[in-house]
């Protein structure tokens, strides 16, 4: 089957689209553990780059494990399926000349090395949000970590299941030293010269 789809090239490129939106497109993804902080900051770096007219999308556990993806568990298997499906997905919208941001544990290194080749190396920016196993499950924010300590969600990242930090991220953000304000300023100012359409 594979072999006999043969794409059409189509006249608007994805060339074209970035130089009509004035600024460059590629993938911000986020990861860490459950209430690392992912989306706050992300959210946050979405209303400024949005504020200077920068055409952005985020992709979150909320707009894909309850659409896209709903079919997929915790399970490694369905973490590899789940951020495979986001990187094709996410792949698109970097085509269709958004800046796209995406908060995803991810907990597997293979995984994000997979992205990585989806999207191509150039258009990923990896923003690993450290914030401790301790520190998370003091804030709970979802009631999470103490339904698993509790027994009643097996395969919790960072309780039951395993998180593979990443080895050598684009930015790091300490969350326990660092405010939201400070992070959101150091991302920005990393993506700035990406954005622009010379680099
Ligand atoms: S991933 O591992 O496949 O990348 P994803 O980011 O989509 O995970 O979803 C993680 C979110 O689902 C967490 O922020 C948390 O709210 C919720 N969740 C529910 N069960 C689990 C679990 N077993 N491990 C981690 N997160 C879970």
């Amino acid at each position: 089957m594979k072999e006999n789809i043969i794409p059409h090239s189509y006249q608007v490129s994805q060339e074209d689209r970035r130089t009509s939106n004035k600024h460059n497109s590629f993938l911000l993804w986020f990861t860490g553990l459950s209430g690392s902080g992912k989306s706050t900051i992300a959210n946050v770096v979405e209303q400024k780059l949005f504020e200077k007219g920068i055409k952005t999308y985020t992709l979150d556990g909320d707009n894909i494990r309850k659409g896209i993806n709903n079919d997929l568990s915790f399970s490694p298997e369905d973490r590899t399926e789940n951020i495979r499906r986001i990187a094709e997905v996410a792949g698109l919208m970097v085509d269709a000349g958004l800046v796209v941001l995406a908060a995803f544990v991810s907990p597997y290194k293979k995984d994000r090395d997979n992205i990585r080749r989806i999207v191509k190396d150039v258009n990923f920016v990896e923003v690993y949000i450290n914030t401790s196993v301790e520190e998370c499950e003091r804030r709970d924010v979802k009631g999470l970590y103490k339904k698993a300590r509790a027994g009643e969600i097996k395969n919790m990242t960072g309780i039951s299941a395993p998180y593979e930090a990443p080895e050598n991220p684009d930015i790091e953000i300490k969350t326990e030293q660092e405010s939201v304000d400070k992070a959101v300023n150091r991302i920005i100012e990393f993506i700035t010269p990406k954005l622009s359409r010379q680099s």
